[in-house]
């Protein structure tokens, strides 16, 4: 990898089943995006722990999505799978961060708000500083593009504010070490296509969530096709059929949420597949989504199971791309250490 290149970055948190909307939102981008640049996505066990985790529920989740990853087709040889805790750069280059970013930008963050709650004193030091590690994650590898959904959005332009600040705090010892007048670029977040922001299927006003109790409002990609087909029958519609035109999906957001799903998977726009469904009533169109998601993820289940039972062989495909993330990471965060004025060895 040379310095210079697009270099796409991303991370998911190893807290439990992964949904529809980690699915649609994130990791079939990712498989997308290898075919035309250098990436790296890790399996982000430090953010993890912002919350409280069970260690062998943890150490289980860590291989579930690495076994995820491989089993959408995420290429660990020409690309790079990894666990954040085993490349230390990342927690080096938060702290740095944690020194940049400014406690109110922090507490503008909406997620921090959500997952604190009413108990924001409760809340554990690294929830409140999450999205500076997030913002390491990412420049630590001097990443151009970050595939996330739309949640994601704001820790996004929390990294950009960050990655600006550094230019402008360090401008002059940046310029003095040959730098020339930034050192990070501003990396791209891409919220792209019709799933950006998957909705409960109970509830089309609240996002498809692990943490959402009730398992009715979300598909995970582990659920056979039976839990599938019960799912989408069960998911909440309204009495009209399905409109020709966008436009006929405004207030009506559980059909929206249908549909988005339904062209996300088909790799189509609303506007094809409401081209294709428009006028249906939705016991019918509940059909064919059901038969394309059984026929889009249910091998990916399967093939997730079967890599779980060599773990051994999981456990090789992170230690060999941490090693080879620490080879990217490393020269960056020494240039870093330098123009933040730390004497190394
Ligand atoms: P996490 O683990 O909550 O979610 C992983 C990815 O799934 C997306 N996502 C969704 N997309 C559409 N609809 C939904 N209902 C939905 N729910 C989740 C998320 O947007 C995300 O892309 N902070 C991140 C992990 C992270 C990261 C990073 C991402 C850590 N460091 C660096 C990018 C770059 C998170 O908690 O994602």
């Amino acid at each position: 990898m040379s310095d210079h290149e697009e270099r796409v970055f991303s991370g998911v948190q190893p807290t439990g089943n992964l949904h529809l909307g980690n699915y649609l939102g994130a990791i079939k981008k990712f498989v997308a995006l290898q075919e035309r640049h250098t990436c790296l996505y890790c399996v982000v066990d430090m953010h993890a722990i912002t919350e409280w985790q069970e260690p062998e529920a943890l150490r289980r989740s860590i291989r579930e999505l690495t076994a995820a990853y491989l089993a959408v087709g995420i290429d660990p040889k020409a690309h790079i799978i990894f666990n954040q805790s085993q490349v230390s750069c990342h927690a080096e280059l938060a702290w740095i961060f944690n020194c940049v970013a400014r406690m109110g930008w922090l507490s503008r963050m909406t997620q921090f708000k959500e997952k604190a709650g009413k108990h924001r004193e409760n809340a554990s030091v690294g929830l409140f500083a999450y999205p500076n590690l997030m913002a390491a994650d990412i420049l630590v590898y001097k990443a151009t593009h970050v595939p996330v959904g739309d949640d994601q959005k704001q820790h996004l332009e929390l990294a950009r504010d960050i990655a600006q600040k550094f230019n402008t705090d360090f401008a002059a010892s940046i310029a003095a070490r040959g730098h020339g007048d930034a050192f990070f670029t501003l990396p791209e977040p891409l919220i792209t296509g019709p799933a950006t922001r998957v909705m409960s299927l109970r509830d089309g006003s609240r996002k498809m969530s692990k943490s959402e109790e009730s398992d009715m409002t979300r598909i995970n990609l582990a659920d056979d096709a039976d839990t599938i087909a019960q799912k989408i029958r069960k998911a909440r519609t309204d009495p009209e059929p399905l409109p020709s035109e966008p436009a006929g999906l405004e207030d009506r957001p559980e059909a929206r949420n249908l549909v988005g799903i339904y062209a996300a998977l088909c790799d189509r726009t609303v506007e094809e597949t409401l081209a294709e469904h428009g006028g249906a009533q939705f016991s019918a169109f509940k059909q064919a989504l059901t038969d394309l998601m059984v026929e889009t993820l249910t091998p990916i289940g399967e093939e997730t199971a079967r890599l779980l039972t060599d773990t051994g062989h999981i456990d090789a495909v992170l230690a060999d791309g941490a090693a080879r993330a620490r080879t990217v990471a490393e020269p960056i965060l020494r240039q870093v250490k330098d123009i933040v004025g730390f004497v190394q060895g």
